[in-house]
């Protein structure tokens, strides 16, 4: 039997609440999380844990059929795959934010200064829609520390809470994106897996309007 291949984040913030999508659709998973693929017993589908940043090239592939992935990722790393579905859940911003001690007088003071962070195609599209060039320094996580150890000037990252900017002693200044996991799908899907993921876009679609 065929099974449509879905990618759910291995561990984070998008791995709770896609699993638990998926068991409001009534799909069970048999979770031994340290299996790195897990089929369901009464629907044709199994899940592939993977980390974030290799999924959309997975997608792009044609590894994986499907994903629940942060729009942000798509944003950064897979423009080109298409969204099914919003899912409406793991919201946060993708935000440029400065030292709380920094006046700020807006995005022309980023012009030459170092800005540290995991999106770097992100920001370097917004600073130059801004006319603006600045020097990036690439960190996959923790980005919110480069400031206070004299690593950059300013951060581009994730804000869901604020809460590590807040303890990182830093202030949001410019929002670029609004971000929230969607249903991301493969261009190289087969006709056959396409009639699994129509059958599971339905079942979302119902989950979602009864959370509304
Ligand atoms: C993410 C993100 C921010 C933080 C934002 O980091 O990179 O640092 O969460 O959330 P908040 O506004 O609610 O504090 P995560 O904890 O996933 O770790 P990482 O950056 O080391 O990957
Ligand atoms: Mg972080």
């Amino acid at each position: 039997m065929k099974r449509l291949r879905v990618a759910v984040q291995k561990s984070g913030r998008l791995n709770e609440d896609s699993l638990r999508l998926l068991k409001d659709a009534g799909i069970s998973i048999d979770n031994g999380k340290e299996q790195l693929k897990a089929a369901s017993g009464n629907f044709p589908l199994e899940v592939l844990y993977l980390r974030n940043g290799d999924i959309p090239q997975y997608l792009r592939d044609g590894v994986v059929d499907v994903a629940i992935i942060g729009e942000n990722v798509l944003v950064e790393k897979g423009k080109d795959i298409i969204i099914a579905e919003k899912l409406a859940f793991s919201k946060c911003r993708v935000s440029l934010a400065v030292p709380k001690s920094a006046r700020y007088n807006g995005i022309e003071d980023f012009q030459g200064k170092k800005i540290a962070t995991s999106y770097p195609n992100t920001v370097t599209e917004f600073l130059t829609k801004n006319g603006i060039s600045a020097d990036l320094h690439i960190i996959n996580g923790s980005v919110e520390i480069a400031p206070n150890i004299g690593l950059a000037d300013a951060i581009c990252d994730i804000v869901s809470s604020g809460s590590t900017l807040f303890k990182n002693n830093l202030k949001e200044v410019e929002v670029m994106l609004q971000s929230e996991a969607v249903l991301a799908v493969s261009p190289l899907i087969s006709s056959e897996r396409k009639e699994i993921l129509s059958k599971l876009q339905f079942r979302i679609q119902s989950v979602l309007r009864a959370r509304k």
